[in-house]
Protein backbone atom coordinates (compact mmCIF):
# COMPACT_ATOMS: atom_id res chain seq x y z
CA UNK A 1 0.00 0.00 0.00
CA UNK A 2 0.82 3.64 -0.70
CA UNK A 3 1.74 5.29 2.45
CA UNK A 4 2.79 8.82 1.77
CA UNK A 5 1.08 11.30 -0.32
CA UNK A 6 3.26 13.92 -0.95
CA UNK A 7 1.39 17.12 -2.36
CA UNK A 8 4.28 19.30 -4.17
CA UNK A 9 2.10 21.86 -6.22
CA UNK A 10 0.53 24.79 -3.95
CA UNK A 11 -3.08 23.91 -3.76
CA UNK A 12 -4.92 26.65 -5.61
CA UNK A 13 -8.70 27.97 -3.81
CA UNK A 14 -11.23 25.07 -4.63
CA UNK A 15 -14.79 24.10 -4.63
CA UNK A 16 -15.08 20.23 -4.49
CA UNK A 17 -17.52 17.31 -3.79
CA UNK A 18 -16.28 14.44 -2.32
CA UNK A 19 -17.46 11.18 -1.14
CA UNK A 20 -14.89 9.29 1.37
CA UNK A 21 -14.64 5.74 1.91
CA UNK A 22 -16.70 3.81 4.79
CA UNK A 23 -16.61 4.50 8.50
CA UNK A 24 -13.61 1.80 9.69
CA UNK A 25 -15.54 1.24 13.15
CA UNK A 26 -18.58 0.55 11.70
CA UNK A 27 -17.34 -1.58 9.04
CA UNK A 28 -15.12 -3.75 11.33
CA UNK A 29 -18.44 -4.50 13.88
CA UNK A 30 -20.35 -5.31 10.68
CA UNK A 31 -17.80 -8.24 9.79
CA UNK A 32 -18.09 -9.43 13.67
CA UNK A 33 -21.60 -9.03 13.84
CA UNK A 34 -22.20 -10.51 10.19
CA UNK A 35 -20.37 -13.75 11.17
CA UNK A 36 -22.18 -15.13 13.54
CA UNK A 37 -25.04 -14.11 11.91
CA UNK A 38 -28.27 -16.80 10.64
CA UNK A 39 -27.39 -16.16 6.87
CA UNK A 40 -26.43 -14.19 4.14
CA UNK A 41 -25.80 -10.80 4.78
CA UNK A 42 -24.46 -7.98 2.35
CA UNK A 43 -22.94 -4.48 2.89
CA UNK A 44 -22.00 -1.92 0.36
CA UNK A 45 -19.17 0.69 0.55
CA UNK A 46 -17.30 -1.74 3.28
CA UNK A 47 -13.86 0.19 4.00
CA UNK A 48 -11.54 -1.82 2.05
CA UNK A 49 -8.53 -0.59 4.34
CA UNK A 50 -6.00 -3.02 5.75
CA UNK A 51 -7.83 -3.36 9.13
CA UNK A 52 -10.83 -4.76 7.66
CA UNK A 53 -9.23 -7.01 5.40
CA UNK A 54 -7.49 -8.69 8.39
CA UNK A 55 -10.90 -8.72 10.03
CA UNK A 56 -12.21 -10.39 6.66
CA UNK A 57 -9.33 -12.62 6.69
CA UNK A 58 -9.72 -13.62 10.62
CA UNK A 59 -13.19 -14.71 9.83
CA UNK A 60 -12.51 -17.07 7.47
CA UNK A 61 -10.34 -18.45 9.73
CA UNK A 62 -12.83 -19.35 12.00
CA UNK A 63 -14.34 -21.38 9.29
CA UNK A 64 -16.66 -18.18 7.88
CA UNK A 65 -17.08 -17.81 4.01
CA UNK A 66 -16.53 -14.81 2.64
CA UNK A 67 -17.41 -12.74 -0.70
CA UNK A 68 -15.25 -9.65 -1.98
CA UNK A 69 -16.51 -8.25 -4.97
CA UNK A 70 -15.65 -4.39 -5.56
CA UNK A 71 -17.25 -2.44 -2.76
CA UNK A 72 -19.70 -5.53 -1.96
CA UNK A 73 -18.89 -8.01 0.59
CA UNK A 74 -21.16 -11.10 1.30
CA UNK A 75 -20.80 -12.80 4.39
CA UNK A 76 -22.37 -16.04 5.02
CA UNK A 77 -22.61 -16.34 8.62
CA UNK A 78 -22.76 -19.51 10.83
CA UNK A 79 -24.85 -18.70 13.12
CA UNK A 80 -24.05 -17.25 16.84
CA UNK A 81 -22.49 -20.66 17.44
CA UNK A 82 -20.55 -21.17 14.22
CA UNK A 83 -17.23 -20.71 14.65
CA UNK A 84 -14.93 -23.33 14.08
CA UNK A 85 -12.23 -23.79 17.06
CA UNK A 86 -9.56 -25.77 15.72
CA UNK A 87 -6.32 -26.68 17.36
CA UNK A 88 -3.05 -24.32 17.32
CA UNK A 89 -5.36 -21.51 15.56
CA UNK A 90 -3.87 -18.12 14.93
CA UNK A 91 -5.02 -14.87 14.06
CA UNK A 92 -3.75 -12.07 12.83
CA UNK A 93 -4.93 -8.76 13.70
CA UNK A 94 -2.02 -7.03 12.39
CA UNK A 95 -2.07 -3.28 13.05
CA UNK A 96 -5.47 -3.23 14.22
CA UNK A 97 -6.59 -2.68 17.98
CA UNK A 98 -10.25 -2.55 17.05
CA UNK A 99 -10.07 -5.95 15.58
CA UNK A 100 -7.75 -7.17 18.05
CA UNK A 101 -9.48 -6.23 20.78
CA UNK A 102 -12.85 -6.96 19.50
CA UNK A 103 -12.81 -10.32 18.58
CA UNK A 104 -11.25 -11.47 22.07
CA UNK A 105 -15.02 -10.62 23.21
CA UNK A 106 -16.55 -13.03 20.50
CA UNK A 107 -13.75 -15.66 21.60
CA UNK A 108 -14.42 -15.90 25.21
CA UNK A 109 -16.23 -19.50 25.07
CA UNK A 110 -13.00 -21.29 22.87
CA UNK A 111 -12.82 -24.68 23.12
CA UNK A 112 -8.95 -24.36 22.67
CA UNK A 113 -6.54 -22.01 23.23
CA UNK A 114 -6.41 -19.27 19.92
CA UNK A 115 -2.92 -16.96 20.05
CA UNK A 116 -3.86 -13.67 18.14
CA UNK A 117 -0.46 -11.70 17.06
CA UNK A 118 -0.32 -8.29 15.71
CA UNK A 119 2.58 -6.45 13.88
CA UNK A 120 5.42 -4.16 15.77
CA UNK A 121 3.00 -1.50 16.53
CA UNK A 122 -0.32 -3.42 17.62
CA UNK A 123 2.55 -5.77 19.73
CA UNK A 124 3.75 -2.77 21.94
CA UNK A 125 -0.35 -1.39 22.74
CA UNK A 126 -1.73 -2.47 26.10
CA UNK A 127 -4.06 -5.66 25.92
CA UNK A 128 -4.16 -5.82 29.40
CA UNK A 129 -7.57 -3.66 29.50
CA UNK A 130 -9.37 -6.10 27.40
CA UNK A 131 -7.62 -9.30 29.19
CA UNK A 132 -8.34 -7.73 32.78
CA UNK A 133 -12.48 -7.61 32.30
CA UNK A 134 -12.66 -10.98 29.96
CA UNK A 135 -10.65 -13.14 32.42
CA UNK A 136 -13.57 -11.75 34.97
CA UNK A 137 -16.01 -14.00 32.59
CA UNK A 138 -14.14 -17.20 33.25
CA UNK A 139 -11.78 -16.65 30.13
CA UNK A 140 -7.54 -17.65 31.04
CA UNK A 141 -5.34 -15.56 29.38
CA UNK A 142 -1.36 -15.26 28.94
CA UNK A 143 0.18 -12.38 27.29
CA UNK A 144 3.60 -11.26 26.49
CA UNK A 145 4.70 -9.16 29.27
CA UNK A 146 1.32 -9.42 31.03
CA UNK A 147 0.18 -6.54 29.01
CA UNK A 148 0.74 -7.66 25.21
CA UNK A 149 0.65 -9.33 22.12
CA UNK A 150 1.04 -12.55 21.21
CA UNK A 151 -1.30 -13.45 23.65
CA UNK A 152 -3.54 -16.68 24.06
CA UNK A 153 -7.24 -16.87 25.18
CA UNK A 154 -8.82 -19.55 26.42
CA UNK A 155 -12.47 -19.26 26.57
CA UNK A 156 -14.88 -21.41 28.93
CA UNK A 157 -18.06 -23.00 28.19
CA UNK A 158 -19.19 -21.97 32.18
CA UNK A 159 -19.04 -17.91 31.66
CA UNK A 160 -20.34 -15.44 34.58
CA UNK A 161 -21.80 -12.55 33.78
CA UNK A 162 -20.26 -9.21 35.47
CA UNK A 163 -20.26 -5.91 36.58
CA UNK A 164 -17.59 -3.78 35.15
CA UNK A 165 -16.66 -0.11 35.04
CA UNK A 166 -15.19 0.90 31.94
CA UNK A 167 -13.35 4.23 33.17
CA UNK A 168 -10.34 5.06 30.09
CA UNK A 169 -13.66 5.66 27.62
CA UNK A 170 -12.66 3.44 25.34
CA UNK A 171 -14.69 2.30 22.47
CA UNK A 172 -12.71 -1.05 21.92
CA UNK A 173 -13.12 -2.28 25.54
CA UNK A 174 -16.37 -1.84 26.29
CA UNK A 175 -17.52 -3.43 23.09
CA UNK A 176 -15.31 -6.36 24.00
CA UNK A 177 -17.15 -6.62 27.03
CA UNK A 178 -20.23 -6.35 25.19
CA UNK A 179 -19.59 -8.98 22.81
CA UNK A 180 -18.45 -11.39 25.87
CA UNK A 181 -21.54 -10.51 27.40
CA UNK A 182 -23.53 -11.21 24.62
CA UNK A 183 -22.25 -15.23 24.61
CA UNK A 184 -22.81 -15.20 28.77
CA UNK A 185 -26.38 -16.48 30.64
CA UNK A 186 -27.30 -13.47 32.75
CA UNK A 187 -27.07 -9.80 32.66
CA UNK A 188 -23.77 -8.42 32.51
CA UNK A 189 -23.54 -4.63 33.84
CA UNK A 190 -20.97 -2.00 32.18
CA UNK A 191 -20.46 1.38 33.52
CA UNK A 192 -19.01 2.81 30.67
CA UNK A 193 -17.42 6.22 30.18
CA UNK A 194 -18.34 8.15 26.95
CA UNK A 195 -16.85 6.53 23.55
CA UNK A 196 -18.56 6.04 20.53
CA UNK A 197 -21.30 3.49 20.61
CA UNK A 198 -21.50 1.96 17.40
CA UNK A 199 -21.40 -1.67 18.90
CA UNK A 200 -24.93 -0.73 21.01
CA UNK A 201 -26.74 1.14 17.50
CA UNK A 202 -25.97 -2.09 15.77
CA UNK A 203 -26.82 -4.25 18.12
CA UNK A 204 -30.39 -1.81 18.67
CA UNK A 205 -31.01 -2.76 14.92
CA UNK A 206 -29.90 -6.16 15.50
CA UNK A 207 -32.80 -6.28 18.26
CA UNK A 208 -30.09 -7.97 20.58
CA UNK A 209 -30.90 -7.70 24.14
CA UNK A 210 -28.88 -5.02 24.73
CA UNK A 211 -30.01 -1.60 26.40
CA UNK A 212 -28.45 1.42 27.06
CA UNK A 213 -29.09 4.13 29.67
CA UNK A 214 -27.52 7.40 28.75
CA UNK A 215 -26.23 9.18 31.87
CA UNK A 216 -24.36 12.71 31.71
CA UNK A 217 -20.83 11.34 32.50
CA UNK A 218 -21.32 7.77 30.98
CA UNK A 219 -23.51 5.20 30.27
CA UNK A 220 -25.39 1.91 31.91
CA UNK A 221 -25.17 -0.98 29.44
CA UNK A 222 -26.85 -4.41 30.26
CA UNK A 223 -26.09 -7.12 28.12
CA UNK A 224 -27.74 -10.39 28.07
CA UNK A 225 -27.06 -13.77 26.42
CA UNK A 226 -27.91 -13.61 22.47
CA UNK A 227 -29.88 -16.68 21.02
CA UNK A 228 -29.48 -15.46 17.30
CA UNK A 229 -28.15 -12.59 14.97
CA UNK A 230 -30.36 -12.31 12.37
CA UNK A 231 -28.75 -10.69 8.81
CA UNK A 232 -27.81 -7.29 8.48
CA UNK A 233 -27.73 -5.81 4.88
CA UNK A 234 -25.86 -2.47 5.37
CA UNK A 235 -24.53 0.68 3.66
CA UNK A 236 -21.94 1.94 5.29
CA UNK A 237 -21.48 5.72 5.43
CA UNK A 238 -18.26 7.66 4.83
CA UNK A 239 -15.79 7.95 7.48
CA UNK A 240 -15.78 11.47 9.54
CA UNK A 241 -12.07 9.99 10.69
CA UNK A 242 -10.91 10.22 7.35
CA UNK A 243 -13.06 12.98 6.36
CA UNK A 244 -11.03 14.64 8.87
CA UNK A 245 -8.31 15.02 6.59
CA UNK A 246 -9.98 17.22 3.84
CA UNK A 247 -11.86 19.40 6.94
CA UNK A 248 -8.84 20.15 8.05
CA UNK A 249 -7.14 21.29 4.67
CA UNK A 250 -10.03 23.21 3.69
CA UNK A 251 -9.97 24.80 6.94
CA UNK A 252 -6.08 25.80 5.89
CA UNK A 253 -6.81 26.74 3.00
CA UNK A 254 -8.00 30.36 1.85
CA UNK A 255 -11.42 31.01 -0.02
CA UNK A 256 -12.45 27.32 -0.24
CA UNK A 257 -15.53 25.59 -0.08
CA UNK A 258 -15.89 21.50 0.27
CA UNK A 259 -18.86 19.30 0.42
CA UNK A 260 -18.39 15.89 1.66
CA UNK A 261 -21.26 13.83 0.80
CA UNK A 262 -23.32 10.98 3.17
CA UNK A 263 -20.47 11.40 6.21
CA UNK A 264 -21.32 9.33 9.71
CA UNK A 265 -22.07 12.66 12.02
CA UNK A 266 -22.65 9.79 15.24
CA UNK A 267 -22.35 12.34 18.26
CA UNK A 268 -19.96 10.20 19.35
CA UNK A 269 -17.55 11.28 16.74
CA UNK A 270 -18.20 14.61 15.79
CA UNK A 271 -15.36 16.04 18.22
CA UNK A 272 -13.77 17.74 15.48
CA UNK A 273 -16.60 19.51 14.22
CA UNK A 274 -17.09 20.78 17.14
CA UNK A 275 -13.38 22.00 17.87
CA UNK A 276 -13.25 23.44 14.36
CA UNK A 277 -16.07 25.34 14.64
CA UNK A 278 -15.01 26.75 18.00
CA UNK A 279 -11.83 27.68 15.62
CA UNK A 280 -13.85 29.82 13.73
CA UNK A 281 -14.21 27.50 10.58
CA UNK A 282 -17.60 27.39 9.22
CA UNK A 283 -19.10 24.10 9.06
CA UNK A 284 -23.20 23.03 8.16
CA UNK A 285 -23.94 19.66 8.30
CA UNK A 286 -26.60 19.09 5.63
CA UNK A 287 -29.39 17.10 4.33
CA UNK A 288 -29.39 15.28 7.98
CA UNK A 289 -31.12 12.00 8.23
CA UNK A 290 -30.59 8.74 10.15
CA UNK A 291 -29.41 5.02 8.90
CA UNK A 292 -29.90 1.94 11.11
CA UNK A 293 -29.64 4.28 13.58
CA UNK A 294 -26.50 6.63 12.55
CA UNK A 295 -26.97 10.41 12.07
CA UNK A 296 -25.70 11.19 8.26
CA UNK A 297 -25.38 14.07 6.57
CA UNK A 298 -23.49 16.11 3.98
CA UNK A 299 -21.01 18.42 5.91
CA UNK A 300 -19.86 21.72 3.79
CA UNK A 301 -16.77 23.28 5.00
CA UNK A 302 -15.70 26.87 4.32
CA UNK A 303 -12.40 28.01 5.17
CA UNK A 304 -12.04 30.41 7.98
CA UNK A 305 -10.40 34.47 7.11
CA UNK A 306 -8.42 33.55 10.78
CA UNK A 307 -8.51 30.40 13.26
CA UNK A 308 -8.77 31.44 16.73
CA UNK A 309 -7.03 29.81 19.51
CA UNK A 310 -9.20 27.16 21.60
CA UNK A 311 -8.68 25.90 25.57
CA UNK A 312 -10.39 22.30 24.03
CA UNK A 313 -12.84 21.49 26.65
CA UNK A 314 -11.57 17.46 27.81
CA UNK A 315 -15.29 16.43 27.48
CA UNK A 316 -14.56 16.64 23.38
CA UNK A 317 -11.57 14.16 24.02
CA UNK A 318 -13.20 10.71 23.54
CA UNK A 319 -15.37 11.85 20.50
CA UNK A 320 -11.98 13.91 18.36
CA UNK A 321 -9.38 10.71 19.95
CA UNK A 322 -8.22 10.10 15.78
CA UNK A 323 -8.52 13.60 14.68
CA UNK A 324 -5.67 15.15 17.54
CA UNK A 325 -3.16 15.12 15.38
CA UNK A 326 -4.26 16.98 12.27
CA UNK A 327 -6.31 19.02 14.96
CA UNK A 328 -2.91 20.15 16.29
CA UNK A 329 -2.01 21.11 12.73
CA UNK A 330 -5.12 24.02 12.61
CA UNK A 331 -4.30 25.28 16.21
CA UNK A 332 -0.18 25.75 14.59
CA UNK A 333 -2.24 28.18 12.07
CA UNK A 334 -4.26 29.92 15.34
CA UNK A 335 -3.83 33.28 16.32
CA UNK A 336 -2.87 32.60 19.95
CA UNK A 337 -2.25 29.66 22.49
CA UNK A 338 -4.32 26.54 22.27
CA UNK A 339 -4.79 23.91 25.39
CA UNK A 340 -5.71 20.63 24.84
CA UNK A 341 -6.01 18.61 28.46
CA UNK A 342 -6.02 15.11 29.35
CA UNK A 343 -4.71 13.46 26.47
CA UNK A 344 -2.97 10.78 27.54
CA UNK A 345 -4.92 7.65 25.47
CA UNK A 346 -3.27 9.53 22.46
CA UNK A 347 -0.25 7.77 23.40
CA UNK A 348 -1.67 4.73 23.78
CA UNK A 349 -2.52 4.57 20.02
CA UNK A 350 -0.76 2.92 17.12
CA UNK A 351 2.04 5.44 17.90
CA UNK A 352 2.32 7.60 21.10
CA UNK A 353 0.56 10.15 19.20
CA UNK A 354 0.73 13.49 22.07
CA UNK A 355 4.59 13.09 21.83
CA UNK A 356 4.59 12.68 18.13
CA UNK A 357 1.67 15.43 17.57
CA UNK A 358 4.68 17.78 19.35
CA UNK A 359 7.59 16.56 17.40
CA UNK A 360 5.61 17.65 14.07
CA UNK A 361 5.07 20.66 15.31
CA UNK A 362 8.56 21.14 17.00
CA UNK A 363 10.09 20.29 13.09
CA UNK A 364 7.41 22.89 11.75
CA UNK A 365 8.99 26.08 13.78
CA UNK A 366 5.66 25.48 16.40
CA UNK A 367 6.51 26.26 20.24
CA UNK A 368 4.43 23.42 22.25
CA UNK A 369 5.17 22.60 26.01
CA UNK A 370 3.42 18.94 27.04
CA UNK A 371 2.96 18.60 30.60
CA UNK A 372 0.77 15.62 31.98
CA UNK A 373 -1.30 14.44 28.95
CA UNK A 374 -1.52 18.25 28.00
CA UNK A 375 -0.37 20.23 25.16
CA UNK A 376 -0.52 23.88 24.33
CA UNK A 377 0.58 24.94 21.15
CA UNK A 378 1.89 28.31 20.35
CA UNK A 379 -0.17 28.89 16.60
CA UNK A 380 1.61 31.16 14.25
CA UNK A 381 -1.16 32.38 10.99
CA UNK A 382 2.33 33.49 9.39
CA UNK A 383 3.73 30.04 8.96
CA UNK A 384 5.51 29.67 5.82
CA UNK A 385 6.74 25.91 6.02
CA UNK A 386 7.82 26.15 2.26
CA UNK A 387 9.79 29.55 3.01
CA UNK A 388 12.14 27.56 5.77
CA UNK A 389 11.81 24.51 4.15
CA UNK A 390 9.97 22.79 7.04
CA UNK A 391 7.82 20.76 5.14
CA UNK A 392 10.99 18.61 4.24
CA UNK A 393 12.10 18.27 6.93
CA UNK A 394 8.22 16.85 8.42
CA UNK A 395 8.37 14.19 5.22
CA UNK A 396 11.26 12.21 6.94
CA UNK A 397 8.57 10.54 9.79
CA UNK A 398 5.75 11.59 10.27
CA UNK A 399 4.79 8.46 11.72
CA UNK A 400 1.60 9.53 13.29
CA UNK A 401 -0.13 10.80 10.86
CA UNK A 402 0.76 7.52 8.87
CA UNK A 403 -0.98 5.37 11.25
CA UNK A 404 -4.27 7.48 11.23
CA UNK A 405 -4.36 6.84 7.50
CA UNK A 406 -3.24 3.86 7.43
CA UNK A 407 -5.88 1.93 9.25
CA UNK A 408 -8.09 3.65 6.98
CA UNK A 409 -6.26 3.62 3.81
CA UNK A 410 -7.93 7.33 2.93
CA UNK A 411 -5.73 7.82 0.22
CA UNK A 412 -8.41 5.87 -1.52
CA UNK A 413 -11.04 8.34 -1.99
CA UNK A 414 -13.24 8.25 -4.47
CA UNK A 415 -13.91 12.09 -6.26
CA UNK A 416 -17.82 12.16 -7.23
CA UNK A 417 -17.40 15.63 -9.01
CA UNK A 418 -14.74 18.10 -9.91
C1 LIG B 1 -12.25 2.52 17.86
C2 LIG B 1 -12.06 3.10 19.09
C3 LIG B 1 -10.96 4.04 19.38
C4 LIG B 1 -10.31 4.57 18.10
C5 LIG B 1 -10.07 3.50 17.07
C6 LIG B 1 -11.38 2.82 16.70
C7 LIG B 1 -13.39 1.59 17.67
O1 LIG B 1 -9.99 3.37 20.16
O2 LIG B 1 -9.09 5.22 18.42
O3 LIG B 1 -9.47 4.04 15.90
O4 LIG B 1 -13.77 1.33 16.52
O5 LIG B 1 -13.93 1.11 18.69
P1 LIG B 1 -10.12 3.22 21.77
O6 LIG B 1 -11.27 2.39 22.06
O7 LIG B 1 -8.82 2.60 22.21
O8 LIG B 1 -10.25 4.63 22.27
Amino acid sequence: MQKTLIIKNKINPFKKTILMSGDKSLSIRWVLFSSLADGISTSKNLLMSEDVLAAIKAIKKLGVKVELNNKTCKIYGKGINGYNYKKNLIINAENSGTLGRLILGLLINTTYPIKIVGDKSLSKRDFKRVSDPLSKFGAKFKLKNKKNLPLTIHGSRHLKPIRYYEGKGSAQCKSAIIFAGMRTEGATLIKAKKSRDHTELMSKILRLPISVKKRKNYDEIKVKKVKKIPVLNYNIPSDISSSAFFIVLTALSKKSELIIKNVNINHSRIGIIKILKKMGVKILSKNQRFYKGEKIADLKIKSPKNLKPINCPSSLNSSAIDEFLIIFLVAAKANGVSLFKNLEELNQKESPRLKWGQKILKKIGIKTTLSNGSIKIFGNPNINLKKKNYYKKLLKRPQSFYDVCYSRSIFWWDMVYS
